[in-house]
């Protein structure tokens, strides 16, 4: 359980839900975890779970829309941990609601594209350049599976930030692999994280899985092991791959 030894992450995003199970698995395979979010509180009970299992981690935060916020996290972590070998640039969500492309608010779609592609721009932007001059790194975006089909009832901002990441990783890993750094995407489908076990009601759990060849909805776990494929030197020949985690339900 050390393939990550001596290995600095930082998950974006890891107060809680996938990010959260992200720093979990890389903590309990050697690496130590820079938890970030913005919720103080959240961050110290992630910090305390992955401490109490042995694992080493220490936590951060910054409003990854804002670029002066981001430079200020990373001349801390630079001056108290030093070079961030792994980027899991996970933070977003869905700040948008489902509906008729003539009916979404201007507002919702700026914050889709603000909270997921821009904030996703920022934080590799900014870590990106040390991990060249160092000669190796390795990032991992989330995608998700709304940018990989379309859906009648899609969260449009949403899929369209999304799949502007997907295109964003993969013109990284075009760049960025001569300098000895990968970067991939991980798109889950639906994940029961605890924000979606309760915001999706159970009727509406149970008629997703039937959306799913393997017929079961996504755990954060799931997203987790992916996570740790791609951040080891399992993956050493994959880069600008978008992987779906979905299931089956995603099948391009
Ligand atoms: N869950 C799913 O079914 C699913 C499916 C497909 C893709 N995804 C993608 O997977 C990623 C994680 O999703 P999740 O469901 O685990 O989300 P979540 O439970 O809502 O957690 C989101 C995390 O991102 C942080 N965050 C969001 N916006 C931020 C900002 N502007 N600045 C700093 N931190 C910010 C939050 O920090 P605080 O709470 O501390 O503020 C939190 O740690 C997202 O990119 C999401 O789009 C999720």
């Amino acid at each position: 359980m050390s393939e990550l030894a001596g290995k600095t992450a930082l998950v974006t995003g890891s107060s809680r839900g996938i990010g959260a199970a992200i720093a979990k698995t890389f903590a309990a395979n050697g690496a130590f975890v820079l938890l970030h979010g913005r919720d103080r509180s959240a961050l110290a009970a992630v910090e305390a779970g992955i401490r109490d299992a042995g694992g080493q981690a220490a936590s951060y935060t910054a409003d990854l829309t804002r670029p002066a916020e981001i430079d200020a996290m990373l001349r801390k972590i630079d001056s108290e941990r030093g070079p961030i070998d792994i980027l899991v640039a996970n933070a977003g969500g869905a700040f948008a609601r489902p509906g008729l492309i003539e009916d979404i608010d201007p507002e919702e779609w700026n914050a889709s594209i603000a909270g997921n592609l821009t904030a996703t721009f920022l934080t590799v932007r900014a870590v990106l350049p040390a991990m060249k001059a160092r000669g190796s790194g390795n990032i991992i975006t989330l995608s998700s599976a709304a940018a990989r089909k379309p859906y009648p009832v899609a969260p449009v901002p949403y899929a369209a930030a999304k799949a502007g990441v997907q295109i964003f990783t993969q013109d990284l890993a075009a760049q960025a692999g001569p300098f000895g750094v990968r970067a991939n995407c991980i798109a889950p489908e639906t994940i029961l994280t605890e924000r979606n076990r309760e915001r999706i009601p159970p009727e509406r759990q149970e008629a997703l899985v039937r959306d799913h060849p393997i017929p079961r909805l996504g755990r954060p776990e799931d997203i987790s092991e992916a996570a740790l494929y791609l951040a080891s030197d399992r993956s050493s020949w994959v880069t600008g791959v978008i992987l779906d985690v979905a299931g089956g339900a995603v099948l391009v």
